[in-house]
């Protein structure tokens, strides 16, 4: 499919069957909800899930939400817990998104949760929205489709404007203005206790209406730090220690390559990013060649230098986190 450049659309039978293609062809929709406008991919190709960062231009791998068109959909991904039953059964489809361990089998890149265990869900309140959703069958990862340091948009204008320079999203779905204008609710709901990551629209009394429980805020030194729970929690951090920047390995050390290896010892637990050096590549593979790499019980993981340009600056980003002493 060429790009289109009236690429807004209304919400039809047309658009529906347009944008469902270009997600499966790898390519961003953005569509509305009643919270703000989402910059949508497939959650299960990471490839595709890198033009989110690409595009809005995110300095880093904060983990994004999963949207799903109904409750089974949703807990079919993740374990559920009394407290997420209840939320749901109260919330959803509405602006509210929760945080919920993670049991998908291979429908969520690891790009998408940032490495971490567990996984944001949304069932959005939109009928619109929804209708999208289970039109494609897959979960879609969204962020708010701005450019990264814009306001986030409440109309398929504002996320127009945000990208008109960009080849991505593709396809908007002018859903009209969103109702809230306010992004969602964030709780995570693993625990018996709810724990409000970042307010929104379902209100800390309206939780302990449904839950019996005020919500808890999770722990900060720093308040301004609490608006945006992706810093907090999303500190991915392998169990071995990371050599960054790395040309040889050392005895012991397992290899994250980029670009051409150097000789590697027999044996060596080894992985590339991308062999031909492409950053889109890499960033897609990251947190799940970490992953598989972590997982041999290595002490240290050694990295090869990662240029800092474009999506590199992101897969640095998470690097140097990774690699900071514990506390
Ligand atoms: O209303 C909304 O939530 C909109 C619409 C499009 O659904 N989306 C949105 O996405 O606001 P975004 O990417 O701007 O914010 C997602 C937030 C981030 O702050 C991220 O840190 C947090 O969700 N998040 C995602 N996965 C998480 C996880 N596993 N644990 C904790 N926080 C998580
Ligand atoms: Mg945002």
């Amino acid at each position: 499919m060429t790009l289109n450049l009236t690429r807004i659309q209304p919400l039809d039978d047309d658009s529906i069957s347009a944008a469902v293609t270009l997600w499966q062809q790898g390519h961003l929709v953005a569509f509305g909800t009643e919270t703000v406008y989402g910059l949508g991919a497939d959650a299960g190709n990471a490839l595709a899930v890198t033009h989110i960062f690409k595009t809005k231009n995110r300095p880093e791998f904060n983990p994004l939400i999963s949207h799903l068109p109904d409750q089974d959909s949703a807990f079919g991904l993740a374990m559920r817990t009394t407290l997420a039953e209840q939320l749901a059964e109260a919330f959803w489809p509405g602006p509210m998104t929760l945080v919920l361990n993670r049991q998908d089998h291979g429908q969520i890149a690891d790009l998408v949760t940032a490495g971490l265990d567990s996984l944001a869900l949304r069932v959005p309140g939109h009928a619109g929205a929804r209708e999208l959703l289970k039109a494609v069958g897959t979960p879609i990862a969204a962020p708010s489709a701005n450019s990264s340091g814009r306001l986030s948009p409440t109309t398929a204008d504002h996320v127009a404007d945000s990208f008109h320079h960009h080849s991505e999203p593709r396809l908007i779905i002018d859903t009209g203005p969103c109702q809230k204008g306010l992004e969602s609710t964030i709780i995570d709901a693993r625990g018996e206790a709810p724990i409000l990551l970042r307010p929104g629209s379902v209100t800390a009394d309206m939780i302990k209406d449904v839950t019996g429980y005020l919500p808890l805020l999770p722990e900060h030194k720093n308040p301004p730090q609490l608006l945006s729970p992706g810093q907090l929690a999303s500190h991915y951090a392998p169990r071995a220690q990371l050599r960054l920047n790395a040309t040889t390995i050392h005895e012991g050390e397992a290899w994250l390559g980029f670009g051409t290896d150097p000789i590697l010892p027999p044996d060596t637990p080894a992985a590339n990013l991308s062999p031909d050096g492409n950053l889109d590549e890499a960033a897609s593979q990251f947190f799940s060649l970490l992953h598989q790499l972590d997982a041999t019980g290595v002490k240290t993981i050694a990295v090869a230098a990662i240029p800092e340009t474009g999506l590199g600056v992101a897969i640095h980003d998470r690097l140097c986190r990774a690699a900071a002493p514990r506390p």
